[in-house]
């Protein structure tokens, strides 16, 4: 399987013939390696209902059928937003979504969330499996222990952690989180996209790597890499 950064927190997950889109904040986003009518997704999963991770889901899922998966009150929204018949899982913390591609469960992360509508709900991580490689999106979160958890139950081969601080983490914080995680490696997000979030991933790579705790792989918008 492959992990392509699209800027922000988005990322899309590809194995053969299946795509698996996170995040999609593409519209407004000025780091934003596609355009919003690009991607043919089979399914979009949602961290939060934050804009800049709830993103473009409405008009990718009506252009393209994809399923949708975001945490119980986010899910309610959008399906009043795609209409019944669109597939929409709405599982909630502890909770796995069973696809055809595989699965992908939601983990608690420390942040808020509000979608652009005014739903307040409830962040998360997503642990996904796909391509028989556990993927961890730990999500907009603060560092906290809890981090530790998901790769306790099933060793987690690539996390993708926000580094960018001021709304998440910052590179100090996740050099911390990286230990607690236990990924083999690890791909920085939510960085450098608007000024509060400007750092230093090379430095974040350099500091984890010297600990020990991972490889970090730094992808600019638009690159892969293959776990
Ligand atoms: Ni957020
Ligand atoms: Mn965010």
């Amino acid at each position: 399987m492959q992990i392509r950064y699209l800027g922000h927190a988005a990322f899309s997950l590809t194995d053969g013939d299946t795509e698996v889109l996170v995040d999609p904040f593409l519209t407004g986003n000025p780091k934003a390696a596609v355009g919003a009518d690009e991607p043919r997704p089979d399914a979009i999963l949602l961290t939060h209902g934050h804009a800049d991770h709830y993103g473009d889901v409405v008009d990718i899922a009506k252009r393209t059928g994809a399923t949708v998966v975001a945490i119980t009150e986010v899910a309610g929204e959008l399906s009043g937003k795609l209409g019944e018949d669109h597939p929409v899982l709405n599982p909630n913390l502890g909770g796995t979504a069973e696809l055809p591609w595989g699965s992908v469960r939601l983990v608690p992360a420390w942040h808020t969330s509000t979608t652009p509508d005014g739903t307040v709900s409830t962040p998360a991580g997503l642990v996904i499996e796909l391509g028989g490689k556990r993927i961890y999106h730990v999500g907009d979160t603060a560092l906290f222990s809890d981090l530790a958890l998901p790769g306790k139950r099933g060793k987690i081969d690539v996390a993708l952690v926000p580094i960018g601080g001021h709304f998440t983490m910052d590179r100090f914080d996740a050099v911390v989180a990286a230990e607690l995680i236990g990924a083999d490696q690890i791909i920085p997000c939510h960085y450098g996209t608007f000024p509060p979030i400007e750092t230093d991933a090379q430095a974040f790579k350099a500091d984890v790597e010297q600990a020990g705790y991972a490889q970090v792989v730094v992808l600019a918008p638009g690159e892969s890499h293959t776990p």
